[in-house]
């Protein structure tokens, strides 16, 4: 399972074209099975509050994550919302996507998942 958070549609878009099974973050949903968490970065180089929050309750599940961010931030803070939570969590951090990315990226994301949780594809 995917478990996203996207602002502006970014992220929606990629996890749409991945066919994995996915969810949306909302308030006060917990989670009781392995996933893995995509995010885009806020702020300056920042974790979205909402994802800071889903965190604090289901942190202990996440097995990787993947950030979509803009390159035009800068070196920095590209996609920084990703390397926070992977020294945090002390997972992998599977990719770091600019914008919609490419197919490259989405290909990079399906065999992390495969690697976590086998062949598993929906629509
Ligand atoms: C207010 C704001 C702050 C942002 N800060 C960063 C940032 O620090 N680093 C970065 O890489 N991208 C930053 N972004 C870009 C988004 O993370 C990027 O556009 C992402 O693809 C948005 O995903 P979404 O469309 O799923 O919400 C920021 C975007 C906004 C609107």
């Amino acid at each position: 399972m995917i478990a996203y958070a996207s602002r502006t549609g970014n992220v929606r878009y990629i996890v749409s074209r991945l066919q994995l099974p996915a969810f949306e973050i909302e308030e006060n949903r917990s989670f009781t099975d392995p996933y893995l968490l995509f995010t885009y970065t806020d702020g300056i180089g920042e974790v979205p509050s909402k994802v800071k929050r889903f965190l604090e309750q289901n942190g202990n599940y996440c097995r990787g994550v993947i950030v979509s961010g803009n390159s035009n931030f800068g070196h920095q803070v590209f996609g920084a919302a990703g390397d926070a939570i992977a020294a945090e969590l002390q997972i992998p951090l599977i990719r770091k996507v600019d914008m919609r990315g490419f197919s490259d990226d989405y290909t990079a994301i399906q065999d992390f998942y495969e690697q976590c949780f086998g062949k598993e594809r929906v629509g």
